[in-house]
């Protein structure tokens, strides 16, 4: 049953198990046809951002067919109650990341404050390449301008979603598909939970 702060199911499971299996595929011949093609090249370093990547994480990665090792990052993102787009980290990696080809996981690109926080932390460790993947992407959100290497789904209404993954005050997360959440729900565009 569909809970009730949901309008309506804008990806269904069928959608994003399809769009997670193209991006796996063209992931890892990107990555095959570069990077990977170095017998000596450590394996690829797949960072999931905590929590929201989770459900996409898992599955993206089942798709992909190139050796990797998994880490974490948790972050947290004040917007609206601080100073806008300050981030903090929860969570940082386990491991070293000098050397290494790393490619980020993301829930879904808003503002861009939160990824162009990690990209800066992770660049200053000087992996030897730094992509992203993002599940979802709201473009005419942004408020600075950060590199997305992959993007699952392309979101160009002002929607504010839940499931697989994303939550609305830590819920919902579990939800197999993506739904917009009623606009009644909604008192700004900041993160409902913060
Ligand atoms: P940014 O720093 O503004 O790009 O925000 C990124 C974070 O905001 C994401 O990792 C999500 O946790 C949260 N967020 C932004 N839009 C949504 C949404 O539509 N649903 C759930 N969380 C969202």
């Amino acid at each position: 049953m569909v809970p009730e702060i949901i309008e309506r199911v804008v990806f269904s499971t069928e959608d994003i198990a399809k769009r997670v299996g193209e991006l796996g595929e063209q992931i890892s011949q990107d990555y095959l046809d570069g990077a990977g093609r170095d017998p000596h090249r450590r394996p690829l370093l797949v960072v999931g951002l905590l929590k929201g990547a989770l459900p996409f994480m898992a599955d993206l990665t089942r798709r992909m067919h190139v050796p990797m090792e998994y880490d974490f990052m948790a972050v947290s993102s004040y917007q609206g109650r601080t100073s806008p787009g300050e981030v903090r980290i929860l969570k940082d990696l386990d491991s070293p990341v000098g050397s290494r080809d790393l490619l980020i996981v993301e829930d879904i690109v808003d503002t861009g404050h939160t990824l162009e926080h990690i990209l800066r932390r992770l660049r200053a460790r000087e992996p030897a390449s730094l992509k992203v993947c993002t599940l979802l992407d709201k473009p005419a959100r942004r408020q600075v301008d950060v590199p997305v290497d992959y993007v699952g789904f392309t979101l160009e209404e002002n929607l504010f979603v839940v499931g697989y993954g994303l939550d609305y005050a830590e819920l919902y997360r579990n939800l197999p598909y993506i739904g917009a959440v009623k606009p009644e729900y909604i008192l700004n565009h900041d993160r409902p939970g913060d």
